[in-house]
């Protein structure tokens, strides 16, 4: 078995991009520019903005994070995404999901510039998306096609399954995997809640794609000997033992299903510490295109 090693790929990438800064540097051009806005105090939403940050500040981004209360209004939000869609030093720039209820997502996801939404959530980029155009492609479907072609996994005439259908995973992942790109040419099954039989659908997988959000739910019984599995899953599960009280679990019951597959993601440390690089390269591309 072979572990895929998020953690690793993701220093790998983002070393490739703190180069490219410091030729950007060496230049006297722009260095790149992200900001982040972030509703509230959801303490995972928070952990996730602040590593996003930090990252920024690892490769010589500069990075703006903008903190609003909880009970800001719709209006006052639109409001600030504005003051950044118009911001010439700001390249890109994400809202952290999810928003408070009295928010309608869609419209704040709608009024980012699609040539500032790093995050790729723009009906426009979700539209070149799924015409294989250029566009920003979600950091974390864009993570995992990356693990993928630098552990030189063959995806061309594989079944792939993807369980979940979420417009941040699940549903990208499966488009992109069915086109025609150099990680994709696959036969994709997207599967979700009310799959029929999916263990039997699960059982004909050479790769998997668990993004479902249910800790370990893909058991060894539902996985064939060396199948490689992708989880996507981060569960906080209490756990009194640990300084922070909580432990992460991914979608995939790791032990039993590692002793299957031919290779594993990690929780943590698999698809999580990709997503962050591939916000970076995002944002790098963003100010290539700006230049
Ligand atoms: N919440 C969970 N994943 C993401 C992501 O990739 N981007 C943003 N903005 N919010 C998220």
């Amino acid at each position: 078995m072979i572990l895929l090693d998020g953690k690793k790929t993701s220093a790998d990438i983002k070393e490739e991009i703190a180069l490219e800064v410091a030729e950007l540097k060496r230049n006297e051009q722009k260095v790149p520019h992200l900001a982040a806005i972030i509703v509230g105090n959801n303490g995972a939403s928070v952990t996730y903005v602040n590593a996003k940050v930090k990252a920024c500040e690892r490769v010589g981004f500069e990075s703006t994070l903008i903190r609003l209360p909880e009970n800001i209004s719709e209006e006052d939000l639109l409001n600030e995404i504005e003051v950044l869609n118009v911001d010439n030093d700001i390249d890109g720039f994400i809202v952290q999901l999810p928003l408070p209820d009295h928010i309608d997502e869609q419209k704040v996801l709608m009024a980012v510039d699609p040539d500032k939404d790093v995050d790729g959530f723009h009906p426009t980029n979700v539209g070149k998306m799924a015409l294989n155009l250029p566009t920003f492609i979600s950091a974390t479907p864009f993570g995992i096609l990356e693990l993928l072609e630098r552990y030189n996994i063959e995806t061309s005439g594989k079944n792939v399954v993807v369980i979940g259908r979420s417009h941040i995973v699940g549903s990208p992942m499966s488009i992109l995997l069915s086109q025609k790109r150099k990680v994709g040419n696959a036969t994709v099954t997207l599967t979700h809640s009310r799959t029929k039989n999916l263990s039997q659908i699960t059982r004909e997988a050479d790769i998997i794609i668990a993004a479902l959000g249910i800790p370990e739910f893909l058991k060894a019984d539902m996985v064939k000997q060396d199948a490689v599995i992708i989880d996507v899953g981060i569960t906080r599960l209490a756990d009194a033992s640990k300084k922070s009280g909580y432990r992460l679990v991914g979608d995939v019951a790791f032990n039993e299903v590692a002793e299957k597959a031919s290779h594993i993601t990690p929780v943590p440390g698999g698809v999580g510490p990709m997503t962050i690089a591939m916000l970076l390269k995002n944002t790098l591309l963003a100010n290539k295109r700006r230049a």
